[in-house]
């Protein structure tokens, strides 16, 4: 388990948005900036290098998790084809697929999910999968996934998650690449949805009381 992350701290107030340039038809629901944009990409590349410094020549699946993986998903897949068309010495073959779980509705797991859409998941014995994801929350998804994956006998199956949530309900579970470990609040911006919203903003954001309110599903 990696440990190694950027940990943002309970007592944090993130940028003012004044500061930065966000969507005007976002800017009464946001309380602050909480990751800009350009810092996950510095991140990101951080992670591609751990990535393909472990994986050494083996070819990687990497399973994006949509819809909120999709651009951390693809940031890191084009810092990884940068590595490969640069390092010369070594390089990692990648294959490229998608799944969809659902599992959030307003801010509550409804504790089930389902994947749904990707090639047949049979296509996954004995390769090494990268599974990529936006967030760990509890962790009770990310589990499940793993059980799900786990079944078509993959040869080894890793997680990236761009940020993991620090909650008193956590499961205890980690992933091997970790962005950013935030506080208990709820984030969107950078593909991270509230009821299908904010997935076009650049920057991690802490949403508040105004946009959930505009936004909550009727
Ligand atoms: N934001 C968006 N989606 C999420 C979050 C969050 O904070 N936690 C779990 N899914
Ligand atoms: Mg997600």
């Amino acid at each position: 388990m990696d440990m190694d992350h950027i940990k943002i701290p309970d007592v944090y107030h993130g940028y003012a948005l004044s500061h930065f340039c966000v969507p005007k038809h976002y800017e009464e629901d946001l309380e602050n900036i909480m990751i800009p944009w350009g810092l996950i990409q510095d991140r990101t590349e951080r992670l591609a290098r751990d990535i393909f410094q472990d994986v050494k020549d083996e070819p990687l699946t990497a399973l994006c998790v949509l819809k909120g993986g999709y651009r951390f998903y693809t940031d890191l897949l084009e810092k990884l084809t940068a590595l490969n068309r640069s390092q010369g010495s070594v390089s990692v073959p990648l294959h490229v697929d998608f799944i969809r779980l659902k599992s959030y509705e307003n801010e509550d797991s409804t504790g089930e999910i389902k994947v749904i859409g990707g090639d047949s998941l049979t296509n996954l014995k004995g390769c090494n999968v990268l599974v990529v994801e936006d967030i760990i929350d509890t962790g009770r998804t990310m589990t499940k996934l793993l059980d799900i994956l786990n079944q078509h006998q993959p040869k080894s199956v890793k997680v990236a998650s761009l940020l993991v949530k620090r909650r008193p309900d956590s499961t205890g579970y980690k992933p091997d690449y970790c962005g950013f470990e935030i506080p208990d609040r709820f984030v969107v911006g950078y593909a991270l949805d509230y009821n299908e919203y904010f997935r076009d903003l650049n920057h991690i954001c802490v949403i508040n009381d105004n946009g959930k309110k505009k936004y909550a599903v009727p």
